[in-house]
């Protein structure tokens, strides 16, 4: 289907549908990229179960995954109409909405584990969780996304050298194209959905994910070669339209900030069990997974702060802030 023809047709479909309500049960919808089989699936599903536990059946939530409902970027534009009301994306997708949450995009900007933990769960993240809301898109929580890693087709990504004339696939995310840039390759944005046709018909040669987006969608089949090189750590984020939250009673509105919550520590669980199981899989299906030195990646990304800084000053302070967390 033609893109604006499909856009109508969602439109058509989802006109109203952000939030049903007849006198006892709301409906809210929440689409997805992702595959069932990945752990941000299951804790959605989770959330959707203790949001319809504690309202006692009056909110049950829907979740649609695998793209049904369009890309990230075009999900978010259904909730900022509020024809959608919830949805997952990925911070990088939340980018062009959200000028300051694009610093989680910024490559190599945590120091360990801790860090990004006192970042995420803290004022801070706080901060950027609301920092989308005036573009009608209000943040519950963020799920872990784990760290980010090339893998490739035909040859391993030893070092940077290794990225030059290859095509990349990247998320819609500038700050993923001036990494890339930075490092040598040629960034490629592609949707989540159309990845694996793309690296499997060479529109790509490589792409870059944590290890359950790899293993789940089985970008593996195609990809032999997985490098840790762990350039960026860019979390998930929990999303519900304003339309819709603005409707809710503010009992409604805390029961459905607690169900995020609880569903941020179920998904903290399943992802880590997620990774463990995906790198062994992989590794069973013959992808050869390497641990090159991360200094020359990050030393090729040193350009990327340089333009934020040129062009989005406002950011530094923010950047600084995160770098100072302790
Ligand atoms: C991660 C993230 C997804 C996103 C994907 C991508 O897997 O969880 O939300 O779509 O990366 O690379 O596009």
């Amino acid at each position: 289907m033609a893109k604006t023809s499909f856009g109508i047709f969602l439109l058509v479909l989802l006109s109203f549908a952000g939030c049903q309500s007849d006198s006892k049960v709301r409906i809210i919808k929440m689409g997805h990229a992702q595959v069932v089989a990945h752990p941000v699936h299951n804790a959605m599903v989770f959330f959707a179960q203790k949001l319809e536990e504690k309202s006692k059946g009056k909110i049950k939530v829907k979740v649609y995954p695998n793209q049904q409902l369009g890309t990230e970027r075009e999900l978010l534009e259904l909730l900022q109409i509020g024809s959608l009301g919830m949805t997952k994306v990925s911070a990088a997708s939340l980018e062009a909405f959200s000028p300051e949450i694009s610093v989680l995009g910024l490559p190599y900007l945590f120091r360990d584990d801790d860090h990004i933990d006192k970042v995420l769960n803290g004022e801070i993240g706080d901060q950027l969780l609301l920092s989308s809301e005036k573009f009608w898109l209000r943040g519950l929580c963020f799920y872990d996304a784990g760290k980010r890693s090339f893998y490739s087709k035909d040859k391993p990504i030893e070092s940077p050298e290794d990225l030059k004339g290859l095509k990349i696939r990247v998320q819609e995310s500038k700050m993923a194209i001036n990494m890339i840039r930075g490092m040598g390759g040629s960034p490629t944005p592609v949707a989540y959905g159309e990845l694996y046709t793309a690296l499997q018909q060479g529109i790509v040669d490589a792409a870059e994910n944590n290890p359950p987006s790899f293993y789940n969608s089985r970008h593996y089949e195609v990809c032999k070669y997985y490098t840790i090189d762990e350039h960026t750590v860019v979390p998930d984020v929990v999303l519900v339209s304003t339309k819709v939250w603005e409707q809710l009673s503010p009992e409604e509105q805390q029961w459905m900030q607690e169900a995020a919550d609880e569903s941020a520590v179920f998904q903290a669980k399943l992802w880590k069990e997620s990774v463990e199981e995906s790198m062994r899989e992989v590794e069973k299906a013959g992808v050869v997974i390497t641990y090159p030195s991360k200094e020359p990646f990050a030393e090729g990304v040193k350009s990327v702060y340089e333009l934020v800084m040129q062009e989005n000053p406002a950011l530094v302070p923010l950047i600084e802030k995160i770098k100072n967390t302790h």
